[in-house]
């Protein structure tokens, strides 16, 4: 018995017997459920991955079978760089040897990535956008519900496209087929691409009532106005909830319609940037998103390869060179008055002193703008163009009042107007300008002879060069005149006869200055100051007139 070790007293953990040991038990029972949870969690985590990887398979599979697809020609051909890239090296390889358009790096890369609704395209010579605009519609073509359209000016032009998109599509989609009287391409899933020229307004009414998803436009500033681009714009829309809609267009500074673009485009924000456009609607103001994306030769390296094109274009007058090889938006070419500088032929606004001589001018237009310029003259026979008022579809008996609104107060000695809307011989009802005339607001026709264009042309080419004596033009302009200071330095020249300013462009302040500065005025005190000081040159039988 003696060697039977007694228990060993427990710790005396000073509680009362009896009483349970509680905070023991939920010490125990943490401690399991905290490895318990952490195994739950190493658990939770692998499965996690497992399905992650299990997706990024199941996605590499659909892939591979996609690119399997398409290299038998039986799926779409067009994979994004991150689709490839996500493709076992062997076949990526395999893939890299099928390409047949890759978008160069930079800004043909973003202008085919770009996921805003409206983009501009646009710079220099030879940059990629052409080529560009053939690729981008192809993005949505194995979707059945996808539209596009893509117009040029004229058919040569568009011809020139076609035959393009003959090589890439067939290849692309091998079951797409052109169809030549249609001008479309027709795609397995039911996706289309049409091709279609736009000359003017009666052209694309043939687009009137159809749905796109996409629409191109190659060589915008090639139209003088904006009407065939907002036009087309209503014909985008999509059904399908799985394609967006885009607008799309490219071209070159220096052609009739760069002024409008490039107000559209590119100034409104930082190259490359996208930026808001309001848009009042029925149901509350809404906003579309626009993006200019600058072009450069030097980011098209098969035009690089060799230096033949980038020589010709180094080698042309320093406007175009401007223009062509720089992409540069601002500077303004052929144009008709290269003469007229801001700093030389703008001036801030004062009173014009009473004595001066006032007439007004006037370009009439409804659909297209009306232009009225009100010029005063000193006695020195110096031309200041000091307002001027630019609006469009007003009709002629209401235009009649707020001109006569902004002349209140003022003698205007007389007022001339464009003589085509003077009524001809057989027409029945009152002309625009009798309208006016009976409205109060009198006007004499402009010169109708056959020359007066480039009389016309040639006078202002006169006034707005600086005199010998003075160093000073014989015609300056308020600022306040903005529209006469926007569109009188770019007027580019017609090509078909250099005499002339291309009357596709925005002319109408240009044709006011040109009826204003032909009207013969002289200066009443000025004849008078000089009747007997100076040999009559010229003698007019009506003071006020110059006849
Ligand atoms: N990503 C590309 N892959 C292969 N060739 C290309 C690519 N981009 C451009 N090119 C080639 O460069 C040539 C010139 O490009 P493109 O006609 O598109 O230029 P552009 O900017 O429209 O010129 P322009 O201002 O004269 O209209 C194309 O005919 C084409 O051969
Ligand atoms: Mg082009």
């Amino acid at each position: 018995m003696a060697d039977i070790e007694p228990p060993k007293p427990r710790k005396n953990l000073g509680r009362k017997r009896g009483v349970q040991q509680a905070p023991r038990v939920l010490s125990v029972e943490s401690k399991a459920r905290a490895s318990a949870k952490r195994v739950l969690k190493t658990q939770e985590k692998k499965i996690q991955k497992a399905s992650v990887d299990l997706h990024y398979a199941k996605k590499k599979k659909e892939q591979i079978l996609k690119t399997d697809n398409a290299l038998k020609g039986k799926d779409s051909a067009v994979l994004t760089k991150d689709e490839v890239e996500q493709l076992p090296p062997n076949v990526q390889e395999h893939v890299e040897d099928n390409i047949i358009f890759q978008p160069n790096e930079g800004p043909q890369t973003e202008f085919l990535a770009a996921s805003e609704r409206e983009v501009f395209y646009g710079g220099a010579r030879g940059g990629g956008k052409s080529y560009a605009m053939l690729i981008d519609p192809l993005r949505y073509c194995d979707k059945g519900n996808h539209r596009a359209l893509l117009i040029r000016r004229s058919m040569p032009e568009l011809r020139d496209m076609i035959n393009h998109s003959q090589r890439l599509y067939g290849q692309a989609f091998p079951g797409a087929k052109w169809r030549e009287q249609e001008k479309e391409w027709r795609f397995p899933s039911g996706a289309r691409i049409e091709f279609g020229y736009a000359e003017n307004l009666t052209d694309v009414l043939r687009y009137q009532g159809q749905s796109y998803t996409w629409i191109g436009i190659d060589e915008l500033p090639q139209y003088p106005t904006p009407e065939i681009y907002n036009f087309l714009r209503s014909s985008l829309r999509s059904v399908d909830p799985d394609i967006p809609v885009f607008m799309r267009a490219t071209g070159n500074p220096g052609n009739v319609g760069s002024q409008w673009v490039k107000e559209m485009f590119v100034d409104p924000a930082e190259p490359n940037s996208a930026f808001d456009v309001n848009i009042n609607t029925i149901v509350g103001n809404k906003s579309i998103t626009r993006r200019f994306i600058p072009a450069k030769l030097q980011d098209n390296p098969y035009l690089m390869q060799t230096d033949d094109y980038l020589i010709m274009l180094s080698s042309l007058p320093e406007v175009q060179r401007k223009q062509f090889l720089e992409g540069d938006w601002g500077a303004f070419e052929n144009s008709a008055f290269p003469e007229f500088s801001i700093p030389t032929h703008v001036v801030e606004p004062f009173n014009i002193p009473r004595s001066w001589l006032r007439f007004r001018t006037c370009d009439w237009g409804y659909s297209s703008a009306a232009c009225v310029l009100w010029l005063a003259m000193d006695f020195d026979n110096n031309f200041w163009v000091y307002r001027e008022y630019y609006t469009k579809r007003v009709t002629a008996d209401i235009f009649a009042k707020q001109v006569l609104e902004r002349e209140q107060d003022e003698y205007i000695r007389y007022g001339i107007l464009d003589s085509s809307t003077w009524s001809r011989r057989g027409d029945a009802g009152p002309s625009i300008a009798e309208t006016m005339i009976r409205e109060g607001c009198k006007w004499r026709p402009s010169d109708r002879s056959p020359r007066s264009r480039v009389a016309g042309k040639l006078e202002l080419h006169k006034l707005l060069s600086k005199d010998e004596n003075t160093g000073q033009p014989k015609l300056k302009i308020f600022s306040n005149c903005i529209n006469l200071i926007r569109t009188l330095p770019m007027l580019p020249i017609d090509r078909n006869n250099p005499e002339d300013v291309d009357t596709h462009a925005e002319d109408h302040a240009y044709d006011a200055l040109r009826y204003g500065v032909m009207s013969r005025s002289v200066h009443p005190k000025s004849y008078e100051a000089n009747r007997y000081t100076e040999k009559e040159k010229f003698k007019p039988s009506d003071r006020v007139f110059g006849y």
